[in-house]
């Protein structure tokens, strides 16, 4: 009986532990709408920035000379985009390459939610939430062919010699074997009310 109350009150302690105390607020439609406006324009610029920057260095000195360039927090650009627009712009995945995008609670819980629609084939829509007073957007990032160079399967699309700098900079790196058209991870940007 005694082991049984122990058992018991351990689950509970444990639930407990486990439970999600961020509070989810609603938001009016029609600030939705403008929050959702603004959510796809910043991450449209911020991808429009990564994209040509790293697409440019690919070409001049192939991947190991491309790393650095879609790492948001190493590009001034990115950086006068965030106060521009003062917000918060990060890129998160259930696959992560560098443990500082490594996702919250709350962003595990919505790239789940991405990745059961995109098994059964739904399409994947932005959202905007509020979550303990701040408005979060979220919008999916799929993989195109050139992310393969550096996601893409070890052999086939990612050479080996460029995953020996990719280990060496990122020794916990799970970003790899991908495929075009993939799930590959999504954005997480803090806008101000
Ligand atoms: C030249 C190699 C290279 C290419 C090409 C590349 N990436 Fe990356 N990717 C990286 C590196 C290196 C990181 C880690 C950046 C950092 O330190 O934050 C990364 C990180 C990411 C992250 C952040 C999450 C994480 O795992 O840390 C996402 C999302 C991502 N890449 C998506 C893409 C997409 C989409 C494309 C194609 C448009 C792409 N990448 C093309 C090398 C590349």
């Amino acid at each position: 009986m005694k082991y049984f109350i122990c058992i018991v009150f351990s689950v509970l302690f444990l639930a407990n532990c486990f439970h999600d105390t961020s509070k989810n607020e609603s938001i009016s439609n029609a600030d939705k709408t403008k929050y959702l406006q603004e959510g796809k324009k910043i991450a449209a610029s911020t991808f429009s920035t990564l994209g040509g920057n790293l697409q440019k260095a690919m070409k001049e000195g192939g991947v190991a000379n491309a790393l650095s360039y879609c790492n948001l927090n190493a590009s001034p650009l990115v950086d006068s985009l965030q106060q521009l627009y003062n917000v918060d712009i990060k890129r998160t995945s259930l696959k992560i390459r560098n443990p500082n995008n490594n996702p919250t609670n709350y962003e595990q819980k919505q790239l789940m939610a991405y990745q059961k629609q995109a098994a059964s084939g739904q399409k994947l829509e932005p959202i905007v939430k509020k979550i303990n007073d701040q408005i979060i957007f979220h919008a999916p990032i799929h993989m195109m062919p050139l992310c393969l160079k550096c996601h893409g399967k070890i052999e086939e699309q990612l050479l080996e010699k460029d995953y020996e700098h990719i280990k060496n900079l990122y020794p916990t790196d799970q970003a790899v074997n991908y495929k075009s058209g993939e799930l590959r991870g999504m954005w997480s940007i803090r806008l101000k009310e």
